[in-house]
C-alpha cells in the first residue's frame, strides 16, 4: 500500500513514521509513506496557500489550487486513490473505517489548517472526510498520524501472530477483557484464580463475561440494541 500525506508541516511526521511498528512496516515493504508539503505546489508568488473567506468572517481558508495540483501529481498511475480530508466535520474514525481503508492500494491524506478547506476541495476532490473525535486540533497532522497507524497495523504481515489484530478491542464489537502477567501476587494484589486454573473453557467464559461487562459499563454505545435489551431484561428479572 502507498500512503501519501499532504501537509504544510512535513517535519511533524518524521518521528512517528520512523519509529516502532510503522518503521518496521516500511522495512518489510508492507507500506510506503511519502510526505509532501503542498506549499511547493502553489502558483502564488508569495507561496500563499490560504486566503480570506468570501462573505467575510474570521480565519483563513485553504485555496483549492495547491491542493488540487498536489493531489493530481501524487495520484501517479493508481487508478482510484482514496483522497481523505482530515477535518472535524468528517466521518468519525472507527475500526471498521480503518479496515476499509486498509484494503486500498493508495491513500492520499490531506491535512488542513486555519478555518478549513475551500468547499470545492470537499466537493470535487475528496473521496472521504475523517474526524478522529469531537474536538478541534490545530491541524490535521495528528489526525492523519492516527489514521496511518490504525491502517498500517492491519496490513498483511505487519503484526506478528501474537499481536494479531483480530483480537483487538472493537474488532469483536466489544472492549477487551482484563489481562494479567507475572507475578501472581504483586504487593498482595492477586491474579484472579480462574486464570491460574488451567481450565481453558472456564477462562474463555470468564474473558467473555469481563469483556461484555466492561463494554456495558464503559461504552454501552458500542452494544447493539439487541444486546442492550437482553441486559436490561436480565437486570429486571
Ligand atoms: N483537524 C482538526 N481537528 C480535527 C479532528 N478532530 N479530526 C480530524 N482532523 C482535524
Amino acid at each position: 500500500m502507498k500512503i501519501d500525506i499532504l501537509s504544510l508541516f512535513p517535519e511533524m511526521f518524521e518521528g512517528v513514521l520512523n519509529s516502532s511498528i510503522l518503521r518496521k512496516a516500511q522495512e518489510k515493504n508492507a507500506v510506503q509513506y511519502r510526505v509532501t508539503d503542498f506549499r511547493e505546489f502553489t502558483e502564488n508568488k508569495h507561496k500563499k496557500v490560504d486566503d480570506y473567506p468570501y462573505g467575510g468572517g474570521a480565519g483563513m481558508v485553504l485555496t483549492p489550487q495547491p491542493i488540487f495540483d498536489a493531489v493530481e501529481s501524487l495520484k501517479g498511475d493508481t487508478n482510484a486513490p482514496r483522497i481523505v480530508l482530515m477535518c472535524p466535520q468528517g466521518e468519525p474514525l472507527t475500526q471498521g473505517k480503518a479496515e476499509q481503508l486498509s484494503k486500498e492500494e493508495h491513500l492520499i491524506l490531506v491535512c488542513g489548517h486555519y478555518e478549513g478547506y475551500d468547499e470545492r476541495i470537499r466537493e470535487h476532490l475528496a473521496t472521504d472526510e475523517i474526524s478522529i473525535g469531537d474536538y478541534v486540533l490545530t491541524g490535521g497532522e495528528l489526525a492523519a498520524m492516527v489514521v496511518v497507524d490504525s491502517v498500517t497495523r492491519l496490513l498483511p504481515g505487519v503484526l506478528g501472530n501474537a499481536e494479531s489484530p483480530e483480537r483487538d478491542s472493537f474488532s469483536s464489537g466489544l472492549l477487551e477483557h482484563p489481562h494479567y502477567t507475572r507475578p501472581a501476587d504483586f504487593r498482595g494484589l492477586k491474579v484472579p484464580d480462574v486464570l491460574l486454573s488451567g481450565d481453558h473453557a472456564k477462562i474463555q467464559k470468564w474473558r467473555e463475561e469481563k469483556s461484555l461487562n466492561r463494554t456495558i459499563e464503559r461504552r454501552p454505545d458500542l452494544l447493539s440494541e439487541e444486546v442492550r435489551l437482553m441486559q436490561e431484561n436480565k437486570e429486571n428479572q
